[in-house]
């Protein structure tokens, strides 16, 4: 790490509002809500960062706000880090930041591998719970938000410095497993099974679907003569029947084969834990003990046993015939995290549909006794296709993963083959895996996650806008300066020349990089990995407009081309860094 010029870690933000807190302090008690005002500014017009918090204090002091602005300004300790401040309107504090001490900030992060973003502190331990298919089904389009959703938020956690396990809790004991076994046992073709299990057991899977008949996800309610025989299987693998248990471990490590390969293709991080839910399975009758001690259980109709929560709301823990449920699992799988990893925080990333099993979940566990440990729901919308509905292949299947990837790579491919078709032809296909996967995790997080979005080749594969295949095109790019110009960024790096801010877009370039850790912590404070994008967004579009104002090889002095090139390399930096931690890889040349 370069020495000592700067304030470590680099927070624009927190830098400023700890000048608050110091020239607040004499003001009022607690300064915490105050401070938290200060924030920055959607227009430049009105600075870098504004402070708003003369307007409620002036409230609390019965005075004009207009004069405590002024009495704020007069204690705040501007030293070479802000210009005098600007009172404007009824009392906002407008702030901007010395194009020297910029200058400076931006030289010190030249060679620090973080880019100057501190270690949080204190750092929080978290499990992630994500991606969770119920391994009989064919993994399909929804699993993958969960995966790379997951996937980002362990990324950026970690970043940050805290301590994260992730758990992949597969489904892997539940009704779907009967249906397995019902259809492997009444539908198989066996020829097609030794060539391929996996692909035969998900073509029995859906066939013993549809003789279910109930096409949305409820198999556990229809009531048919299959449906029956499919949950007399999964009791009998309960209950420990041979055959069954057999068949259990026989299918697994095929359908754990399979996923791990679609999770390569994905490139996603290999999971710390894959406890599905059959693994708490042993617990679950100490489970049933011990809530049923705490007095937070009932025996119900037929001698189920339940959590009520009120009048219409109870979960399910031990069904009339003994058998025990995704809650009694799931209280299990809380049980055995606290226990074994010791967590501040779990995290499920989960689809909408769940969000009532998950309040109850949370509530039945607090009742039980979790309650200093945060229990969150990070629950994402659907993607549809282009019709608004249910996104399907082109001749109307479901978009199984697989699918999927293979298509990603194929638009990738289209991407670099238009673009640069002179580079060799291995080269061109690592180039689409790299475009057309991040092209795909790219359009999945750059939505809230909580909205519905409509999923789009055409859109998330374009060269210009807010997409994954922009932003790594603007690495490459900006990489090809330094190739064109034949100047090792190494260099700038270990010797990093003065920062000259003389135009207005070398300085909002700095600002924008200067707010790295900003956007980050911004983003895991609603565990948003938006957050992420939406600053590469605006660093793209900053950078841009830097790029046709500011010459760089062309510069008037040396100095100045020395200074922009360290720009441009920072730029390439965050960028690039910013992609990782979404799971989005760089290339050299596309
Ligand atoms: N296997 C479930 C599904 O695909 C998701 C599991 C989520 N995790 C959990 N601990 N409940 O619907």
């Amino acid at each position: 790490m370069n020495g000592g010029l700067y304030i470590d870690p680099m927070n624009l933000l927190h830098h400023i509002q700890d000048k608050f807190r110091t020239a607040l302090k004499d003001l009022v008690p607690d300064v915490e809500p105050y401070v938290a005002n200060v924030k920055a500014t959607q227009d430049p017009k009105h600075g870098d960062y504004q402070a708003n918090c003369a307007m409620p204090l002036a409230k609390v002091l019965g005075k004009k706000p207009r004069d405590i602005a002024q009495d704020i300004v007069n204690r705040l300790a501007l030293d070479d880090v802000l210009e005098k401040p600007e009172i404007a309107g009824p009392g906002f504090i407008n702030l901007r930041l010395q194009s020297a001490w910029l200058a400076k900030q931006v030289q010190a992060i030249a060679n620090d591998d973080r880019l100057g973003v501190g270690f949080v502190q204190p750092a929080r331990r978290f499990v992630i719970d994500y991606s969770s298919p119920n391994v009989a089904k064919p993994l399909h389009v929804g699993h993958v938000r969960s995966t790379i959703i997951g996937d980002a938020l362990t990324r950026i956690l970690r970043f940050l410095g805290h301590t994260v396990t992730t758990d992949n809790h597969l489904g892997d004991w539940g009704t779907q497993f009967g249906m397995l076994l019902y259809g492997y046992k009444n539908l198989l073709d066996k020829d097609a099974y030794n060539n391929d299990p996996v692909r035969e057991l998900a073509r029995v899977y859906i066939e013993v679907r549809n003789l279910i008949g109930n096409e949305g996800e409820d198999e556990d309610a229809a009531t048919n003569p299959v449906a029956d025989a499919c949950r007399a299987e999964t009791a009998k693998l309960h209950h420990g029947d041979p055959e069954n248990n057999r068949l259990w471990q026989e299918f697994m490590p095929h359908c754990l084969a399979d996923l791990h390969t679609l999770y390569d293709k994905l490139g996603v991080l290999p999971f710390d834990h894959e406890h599905g839910e059959s693994f708490y399975n042993p617990m679950l009758p100490a489970v049933v003990d011990s809530v049923m001690q705490a007095k937070i259980a009932e025996v119900g109709d037929g001698g189920a046993i339940i959590i009520r929560f009120n009048e219409n709301n109870v979960a399910l823990i031990r069904k009339r015939d003994g058998a025990f449920t995704y809650t009694t699992s799931d209280l299990a799988t809380i049980q055995y995290r606290v226990k074994e990893f010791k967590p501040d925080a779990i995290l499920y990333v989960v689809g909408f549909p769940q969000t009532q099993h998950f309040i109850n979940l949370f509530e039945a566990a607090r009742r039980w006794g979790y309650r200093d440990i945060e229990l969150t729901h990070i629950a994402f919308g659907s993607v549809k296709g282009a019709d608004g509905k249910v996104l399907r292949t082109r001749d109307g299947g479901t978009v199984e993963l697989g699918y999927l990837i293979d298509e990603a790579v194929r638009q990738g491919r289209a991407v670099v083959d238009a673009n640069s078709p002179e580079l060799p032809d291995a080269e061109r296909a690592q180039v689409a895996e790299v475009v057309g996967i991040g092209a795909v995790k790219y359009a999945d997080l750059c939505q809230n996650r909580t909205s519905d979005y409509i999923f789009s080749w055409e859109k998330m594969m374009a060269m210009e806008g807010n997409t994954g295949t922009y932003m790594q095109y603007a690495f490459v790019r900006n990489r090809g300066i330094f190739r064109k110009a034949g100047i090792d960024p190494q260099t700038l790096r270990h010797n990093p020349p003065t920062i000259t801010l003389g135009t207005p877009h070398e300085r909002a370039l700095a600002i924008q990089l200067l707010r790295f850790e900003e956007a980050l912590r911004a983003a895991i404070v609603e565990y948003q990995p938006s957050g992420v994008t939406a600053y590469l967004w605006d660093l793209a579009k900053t950078y841009s407009g830097f790029f046709q104002n500011c010459p760089v090889l062309r510069a008037e002095t040396d100095a100045l081309k020395q200074s922009r090139l360290l720009l441009c390399d920072l730029t390439a930096r965050v960028l690039q860094q910013s992609l990782q931690l979404l799971g989005i890889k760089t290339v050299e040349r596309m």
